[in-house]
């Protein structure tokens, strides 16, 4: 039975994830900011099959707050195999380019709150020498466009923190999984109009546990992804700052 720490429980991504370790009977432990919200969703986990859940609300920009959340789901869990952390904030670009304070407060939620958070937790999975750290970055964070660059800034730089944490707990034994959807249907999404290359939450779970599963070390979801960015990457930094992307 797995032992599962799920950080931005509430999220729509993230509640599919636990839905499909719920069915395989695994402990859970949820973590967000809204109680009442992680418990609705502790309710369905247990109903789906979860050998136990447990919720725990506090502030994740805070990181007075995390030796509390690292405590609490190993006192929990007794054991920890896999961490998905998966909260974020889509931010209004507009208003980060007129506003520092908002820009600041968007790098904080995706950005510094996650590497702080990370650091503490990836000291804990080292000393176990095993597990995985599972974190939702974006393929906005491939490459930077005028339509969302603080998010994807922030993205990036996860991203980046990920494969520098991932060279060094490799030989420790503990999989650093970079995860990187493009776009899913989430209400995080609601105001965007949607088209061929939308896809579910649902459906990025699955590759979020296949990628888990198979021990892989970054994951496009849906996998065409991979393509996509390849070719965006590529485009001559002289053409690309001309696109309107
Ligand atoms: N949807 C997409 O197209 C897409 C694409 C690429 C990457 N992602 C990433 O996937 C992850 C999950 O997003 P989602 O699509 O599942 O969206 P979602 O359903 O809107 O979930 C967002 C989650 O982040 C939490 N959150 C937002 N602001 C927060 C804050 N200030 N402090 C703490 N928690 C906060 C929310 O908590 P509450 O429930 O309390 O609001 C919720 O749990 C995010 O990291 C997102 O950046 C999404």
């Amino acid at each position: 039975m797995k032992k599962i720490l799920v950080i931005g429980a509430t999220s729509a991504i993230a509640r599919e994830v636990a839905k499909i370790y719920a069915a395989q009977e695994c402990r859970l432990c949820l973590v967000g900011r809204n109680e009442e919200n992680l418990q609705i969703v502790a309710d369905d986990l247990r109903v789906r099959g979860a050998e136990a859940v447990d919720v725990l609300a506090l502030e994740l920009t805070d990181s007075a707050t995390h030796q509390e959340l690292i405590e609490h789901a190993e006192h929990f869990l007794q054991g920890l195999d896999i961490v998905l952390v998966a909260y974020g904030s889509l931010p209004d670009q507009p208003a980060c380019e007129e506003n520092p304070e908002q820009a600041l407060r968007e790098l904080n939620i995706n950005f510094v709150s996650v590497v702080v958070l990370l650091t503490q937790l990836a000291n804990e999975m080292e000393k176990r020498g095993s597990g995985t750290l599972a974190v939702i970055s974006s393929v906005a964070g491939d490459r930077g466009r005028q339509s969302n660059y603080i998010y994807g800034a922030a993205k990036g730089g996860l991203s980046i923190f990920l494969q520098g944490l991932r060279n060094r707990l490799a030989p420790k034994g503990v999989q650093v999984l970079t995860i990187k959807p493009g776009f899913v249907d989430t209400p995080m999404t609601t105001e965007f109009k949607k088209g061929l290359l939308w896809v579910s939450a649902e459906t990025v779970a699955q590759g979020i546990v296949r990628a888990i599963d198979k021990q892989r070390d970054i994951v496009y979801l849906p996998w065409f992804w991979w393509g996509i960015m390849l070719v965006i990457k590529s485009i001559p930094e002289r053409i690309f700052k001309k696109m309107k992307l």
